[in-house]
């Protein structure tokens, strides 16, 4: 373990890390939007997923329109329709939740998207998506969440593993957190990637220390 591996504290486990918690949030979710086209909770605020889709669309160095995405952990799956909107045209969403896909294929339905969405679990090689490789993985609020499982330690270490495993050469794993911050992410990651760029995001000041509450970082797959 190295001394930045050490000042990684972990969090308190909550809801928000279970199962559960997700299949009921999207019940719900489903049922407004069946009601009054709600499409339910828009993670970190409108922006900071328009912030993801514009660095994409700014690097075509990096990224061309039809580079395969993978969206991990897409919850209602609006990341991914927003990406389309911005001209990118394979992608793909996944969740463990299968109340999260249908509320997904629902409000793609009415969009008339082609994104596709399917059930899939990061941490379950077994998940079918695994057959497939992608050029980027994207990741708003997925990371956070299984950090805050009761078995977060070890997912953790899962998560970067697979998120690499899923990712073709020189591929991008973008991720916007709330709970770990730009240089925890960059702590945590650098066992699998190498940290390229972090995207500015508004900043506040609070007892006279700066700080974001909300990160976003872009990391390049390091070849193991
Ligand atoms: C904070 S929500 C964010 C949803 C979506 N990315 C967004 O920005 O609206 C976290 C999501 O991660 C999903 N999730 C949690 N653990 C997962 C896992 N092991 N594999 C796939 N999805 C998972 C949950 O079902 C939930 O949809």
């Amino acid at each position: 373990m190295t001394d930045e591996d050490s000042k990684i504290t972990e969090l308190d486990p909550s809801k928000l890390g279970t199962k559960d918690y997700w299949e009921n949030a999207y019940k719900l979710e489903l049922n407004n939007y069946t009601d009054h086209g709600d499409v339910g909770e828009v993670w970190f605020g409108e922006d900071a997923g328009q912030r993801m889709v514009n660095w994409l669309s700014e690097h075509p160095e990096y990224v061309q329109p039809s580079d395969p995405i993978l969206d991990n952990g897409t919850g209602n799956g609006v990341l991914c329709m927003d990406m389309e909107q911005e001209g990118f045209t394979d992608i793909t969403g996944i969740d463990y939740c299968q109340e999260a896909i249908d509320l997904a294929e629902k409000i793609k339905e009415e969009a008339e998207s082609q994104v596709k969405f399917q059930v899939g679990n990061i941490l379950d090689k077994e998940s079918s998506f695994f057959k497939s490789k992608f050029k980027v993985v994207t990741d708003k609020g997925t990371y956070d969440a299984i950090s805050l499982s009761e078995t977060a330690k070890v997912d953790k270490v899962t998560y970067i593993e697979n998120t690499h495993y899923v990712l073709e050469k020189d591929g991008l794993f973008m991720i916007t957190s709330c709970n770990w911050t730009e240089q925890e992410l960059v702590t945590m990651f650098s066992t699998h990637f190498k940290h390229l760029e972090t995207i500015p995001t508004p900043s506040f000041t609070f007892g006279g220390k700066k700080g974001n509450s909300v990160t976003t970082v872009v990391f390049n797959k390091i070849d193991l």
